[in-house]
């Protein structure tokens, strides 16, 4: 089972921004990679720093606090195989943009 939240508005984060959110319990990042949106963990595995407060480059995002960077795509950290940032799926309901949750994991 799992749980849809609508967390902002498309307008809120233009192509190549970044957003936090929270959805539940979880603080998540949202992404706009060319009009495409993506949702990651929001917590920094590092040191818990807020990467939807990141700079996004491309598909990267470079967490504000120490700089680890990540692919907002998968997750994926950019020089560590062993870091993988957990992704949710993300759809657009109109203007909305919602993530979806697993129920155990909220
Ligand atoms: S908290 Fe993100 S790089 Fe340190």
């Amino acid at each position: 089972m799992s749980t849809q939240y609508p967390v902002a508005s498309v307008s809120e984060i233009p192509p190549g921004s970044s957003l936090e959110v929270v959805a539940g319990d979880k603080v998540l990042a949202v992404f706009n990679v060319s009009g495409e949106f993506f949702a990651l963990d929001g917590i920094c595995p590092h040191a818990g720093g807020p990467l939807g407060k990141g700079t996004l480059s491309g598909t990267i995002v470079t967490c504000p606090w120490h700089g680890w960077q990540f692919d907002v795509t998968t997750g994926q950290h950019c020089l560590s195989p062993a870091i993988c940032q957990v992704r949710y799926p993300v759809t657009i309901d109109g203007d909305r943009i919602v993530i979806e949750l697993p129920d155990d994991d909220t």
